[in-house]
């Protein structure tokens, strides 16, 4: 355990693995739409049983993503083209819960949050993976040596830099293994802070490396909360979000 203001070494989270969060996560609950950014194989769109828009540049589908879902939009393009596209006003989709997972530069997954946040329900949840490294290797910017085993990238920045521009947000930490799950809620589609000081957040943070920043510094403004003992006290950020039974639109198998 960290203990604030002492001399810090990387903390490797520990907690259920993300994935199974994910699932237990869609077992409880069926949003009105949920959108995923950086899909891959279809791993983590495959358990969701909401009305869902899957977006990724190099789809590599690798099992049934479609499952229960009363819809599934796929689109094969970088998350700034879809969400330039207009494509979440023209269906009129306002997001409950976004997963955000798609390219690992801080600056990328900053606009994600904005946009994702600017279509989202007040009461709405979005998910941001992977800002929690455990090692310095794992979060380089250069696109040309990404490590073999496990790349965050720096876009643990967006724990620092939500803390200081959105002090109204709820930021909770999953301790989800392998580097983290942060779930922010409270979300305000209307607030402008991060907008207004992109241009100065990415000049502050673009060359600034997880070890300059100071790991006590990282760790002192956060605490990791338990993501077995989250799930297990019924997913209290997504409680607002619930449908009752009765509105959910299963699709039922037709046999001739
Ligand atoms: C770590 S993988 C996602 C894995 C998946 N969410 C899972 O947990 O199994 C990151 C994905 O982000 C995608 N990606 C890269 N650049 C992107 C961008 N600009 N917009 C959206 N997705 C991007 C990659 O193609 C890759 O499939």
């Amino acid at each position: 355990m960290h203990v604030k203001g002492e001399y810090c070494m990387y903390i490797r989270p520990k907690g259920l693995k993300y994935t199974r969060f994910l699932r237990r996560l869609h077992r409880r609950h069926i949003f009105d739409w949920y959108l995923e950014v950086g899909c891959r194989t279809g791993t983590t769109i495959a358990p969701s049983r909401s009305k869902t828009i899957a977006v990724d540049p190099f789809f590599k589908i690798e099992t049934n993503v479609i499952g229960q879902k009363p819809a599934l939009h796929v689109i094969q393009d970088t998350s700034d083209a879809f969400f330039g596209t207009g494509f979440l006003g023209a269906i009129q989709a306002r997001l409950s819960f976004s997963f955000l997972d798609g390219m690992h530069l801080f600056e990328y997954l900053l606009r994600d949050f904005m946009n994702a946040e600017a279509a989202s329900r007040r009461e709405g949840v979005i998910a941001l993976h992977d800002c929690c490294p455990s090692s310095l290797g794992m979060t380089t910017r250069n696109l040309d040596n990404i490590p073999k085993g496990e790349w965050t990238g720096d876009v643990w920045k967006l724990i620092p830099i939500l803390q200081e521009f959105r002090p109204d947000l709820t930021i909770k930490v999953l301790d989800c293994a392998p580097t983290g799950l942060v779930l922010v809620s409270g979300l305000d589609p209307e607030n402008l802070a991060l907008k207004q000081n992109y241009d100065a957040i990415v000049e502050r943070y673009r060359d600034l490396s997880i070890e300059e920043y100071g790991l006590g510094n990282f760790y002192d403004r956060m605490s990791f909360v338990d993501a077995q003992d989250y799930c297990d006290d019924g997913f209290p950020d997504f409680a607002p979000l619930a449908l009752p039974e009765e509105t959910m639109v299963i699709p039922t198998r037709i046999t001739p």
